[in-house]
């Protein structure tokens, strides 16, 4: 299928149903992308299971292919990487396109400065309007040699070559991506990288550049290396996504006689925002088969149907649910009374502005909302039907095809086609479980 016919394609939701049965979500989104950077720059061959075949981490993999590295997969979330060491990388004969890929973009940008060969990073029209100063300052912080756009904004343009310093950085925004490109560059840099975070972000890259043997120490908020080290090459078992589980939780959540269980989900600390605030609201989710696999805590999840309330979110979950707020709005439009976001700025830069695009669906769909600079009210009721855009946004369009289960009419939801980024196979599982979706491309 062409890109431009791929954009086209428009998710039916028949309204009403409900959710049951066991599944697994495909492999974590994050991680996924981890595996393959620092499986390249390890010593040895690292085979991962459970990776996540959707674009984005698709993306990392042929970018990696391009700088030499033999990657052989995926073979049904089966990859192997025959790590070159950290100066094994060599310069790609074409730009590196990214895609839809923020984390790619971020990620690689820290790896990248740290070459002895230059680089372009290009990305599709949504993440070439994202911000990337956030990640540049640091890094030419850092000796890094970095052009973007006017505006900061991509393709970027990464000079070789460049000598680094550590550095300690304070981050203005919790951003995962940006402490983690600061890490990234601090392999490659003398002496020791910092990182201050202002509130808890998601922890991977730390945890897994602990399980390639590469010396991490965190402090309160503060997360250190020193550069020069070298990475061990391991095995890597990938969690299914609680990011992804997320919307069949909001689903089982939603959905009068609803059970469902999702299997071997991530339940890192940096991430359960999505359980804290359901249960908040009144859900009914349990946790069991407890474990660790590979330094991510991992967990099989029970959500039953529960009625839910509006809660003002507290400001301390956003970042540990930050990529899960277009379905929690889903939740609060499901919800009795009234739910107040607050401290959620960064939602209006992520693959859409995810506070004004649900806040247009939900109108379209009968659901009040007030949008405010960092977030949304959003008023409890009854869920109508009509046709809303996704605006090209993979967990809008997800969001909005959970809503079906409530609503009264067909929602027809436009531009679903990057829901592959992060959930290939998303109809067909959750037509599995009881959902009526249909994907058709539209002419
Ligand atoms: C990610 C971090 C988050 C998240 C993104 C993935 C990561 O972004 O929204 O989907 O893998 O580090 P920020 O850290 O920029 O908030």
């Amino acid at each position: 299928m062409s890109a431009k016919q791929a954009s086209k394609i428009q998710y039916t939701v028949t309204a009403g149903g409900k959710v049951s049965g066991r599944i697994r979500v495909p492999g974590d989104k994050s991680i996924s992308h981890r595996s393959i950077m620092l499986g390249a720059i390890a010593n040895g061959t690292t085979r991962v299971s459970g990776f996540l075949e959707g674009a984005d981490a698709l993306a990392t993999l042929n970018a990696f292919r391009q700088m030499g590295v033999n990657i052989s997969g995926p073979d049904e979330g089966r990859v192997e990487i025959e790590g070159v060491g950290l100066q094994g990388l060599k310069a790609a004969t074409s730009s590196l396109d990214v895609g839809n890929s923020g984390t790619s973009m971020r990620l690689l940008s820290g790896l990248l400065v740290g070459q002895n060969f230059s680089s372009n990073l290009t990305g599709d029209k949504s993440l070439s309007s994202r911000p990337m100063r956030r990640v540049i300052d640091p890094l030419t912080g850092m000796g890094a040699g970095i052009n973007c756009r006017e505006g900061g904004l991509a393709p970027l343009e990464i000079s070789g070559n460049q000598a680094l310093s550590g550095i300690h950085y304070e981050l203005p925004v919790a951003s995962a991506q940006v402490k983690s490109a600061v890490l990234l560059a601090g392999l490659y840099a003398q002496g020791e990288t910092c990182v201050t975070e202002p509130a808890p972000t998601r922890d991977h890259t730390e945890r897994m550049l602990q399980g390639f043997g590469y010396t991490v120490r965190r402090n309160g908020s503060t997360v250190c290396l020193t550069g020069g080290g070298t990475l061990t090459s391991t095995d890597i078992d990938v969690p299914a996504d609680i990011s992804s589980a997320a919307f069949f939780m909001v689903a089982a959540s939603i959905a009068e006689g609803s059970e469902l269980t999702l299997q071997h989900v991530g339940v890192n600390p940096t991430r359960i925002g999505i359980i804290n605030l359901l249960k908040l609201m009144g859900g009914n989710i349990q946790l069991s088969n407890e474990r660790e696999i590979g330094g991510e805590p991992v967990a099989d999840i029970t959500v039953k149907y529960a009625p839910l309330n509006g809660i003002d979110i507290p400001e301390d979950q956003v970042p540990l649910a930050i990529d899960e707020f277009p379905v929690l709005f889903i939740a609060a439009a499901c919800a009795k009374g009234t739910t107040t976001l607050t401290g959620a700025r960064e939602l209006r830069v992520k693959e859409s502005d995810r506070i004004q695009v649900m806040a247009d669906g939900l109108e379209i769909l009968g659901i009040g909302t007030k949008v405010t600079d960092d977030g949304i009210v959003i008023e409890g009721g009854q869920i109508g039907g009509g046709h809303v855009d996704s605006h090209a946004d993979h967990r809008i369009a997800m969001a909005f095809a959970i809503a079906g289960l409530r609503a009264e009419k067909v929602i027809k939801i436009d531009d679903c086609a990057n829901v592959d980024t992060s959930f290939p196979g998303f109809v067909k599982l959750a037509t599995q479980c009881g959902l009526s979706v249909n994907d058709a491309t539209n002419e």
